[in-house]
């Protein structure tokens, strides 16, 4: 028996989700302030505030798991490539575009993995104060009220999201699934916050959500509430998903052929995967 096999360790769904509420008051208290913004790529910024919250984050879960591994966007335990046993993936402010032009919509992130499989996810939205969480096998809440994905059952009639790649020169593949989705969906949204994007799944607020590439960290605490939610998650393809691969199909399951099917024909026409 693995030590994954037992679940999450006592007190690590009840620390995740008080160190999001934490680390969500900061960026509420700071978001409109006067921000130090830096660049990680030409449109790829990053503020005071993500590596504030970060440093918040990964001093509560090293003081209560330090044998755990923590990996978090913006540097800590980017080196340690390993994935086995239990390890934090932190997205301390996903949405720091969003967060730095003052738009209210962004979120602290935090699952805990263990094997490459998340155990618990707890995504923040401090704006509006909701907290969404899961923990594997026990469901997925809002603010502790039962998640459930929705039914619609026609591409037709679902309501879409998605996000774009960072490098502009990458963005062939995204703008042609946009189009294609665009003209076959009731709408398709792009919030600027991965997770968020998955929650919203999880809550029925939208059907589907498409995005490639992804983090572990923007994605691994929502793929959880998306499954524990009663939705699907896979590769674009439709295949198995891996939270430290580079893409996210996450749906209600009803509409989750209909939606493969558009990326495969999109991507075959491209030549990409
Ligand atoms: C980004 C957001 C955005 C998504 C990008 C992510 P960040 O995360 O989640 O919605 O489209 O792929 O990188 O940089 O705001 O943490
Ligand atoms: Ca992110
Ligand atoms: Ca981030």
């Amino acid at each position: 028996m693995t030590q994954c096999s037992s679940g999450a360790p006592l007190g690590a769904f009840d620390l995740a989700v008080a160190v999001a509420r934490e680390a969500g008051a900061l960026l509420r208290d700071r978001v409109s302030t006067e921000l130090i913004v830096a660049h990680k790529g030409t449109i790829d910024l990053v503020t005071d505030v993500d590596r504030a919250s970060e440093a918040i984050i990964v001093a509560r879960l090293r003081d209560a798991y330090p044998e755990h591994r923590i990996v978090a966007e913006e540097g800590t335990g980017k080196e340690a490539a390993k994935r086995d046993g239990f390890g934090w993936v932190i997205d301390p402010l996903d949405g720091t575009t969003n967060y730095a032009h003052g738009y209210p919509h962004f979120a602290v992130s935090i699952a805990l993995e263990c094997d490459g499989v998340p155990l618990v996810g707890v995504v923040y939205d401090p704006t509006r104060d909701e907290l969404f969480a899961a923990e594997r096998g026990r469901g997925a809440t809002l603010n502790g009220t039962p998640l459930h994905v929705s039914q619609t059952d026609l591409l037709i009639h679902a309501l879409l999201a998605t996000g774009f790649p960072y490098d502009l020169s990458q963005r062939q593949a995204s703008d042609a699934l946009w189009l294609a989705f665009n003209g076959q969906a009731q709408g398709v949204r792009r919030g600027g916050s991965a997770a968020l994007d998955l929650c919203y799944v999880a809550a029925g607020r939208t059907d589907g959500y498409w995005e490639r590439p992804l983090n572990a960290w923007d994605m691994a605490a929502g793929v959880l509430l998306v499954i524990e939610a009663g939705g699907k998650v896979t590769s674009l393809n439709g295949g198995p998903h891996d939270i430290h691969d580079d893409q996210a199909l996450a749906t209600n399951g009803r509409i989750h052929r209909e939606m493969t099917e558009i990326i495969r024909a999109t991507l075959d026409a491209l030549q990409t995967r």
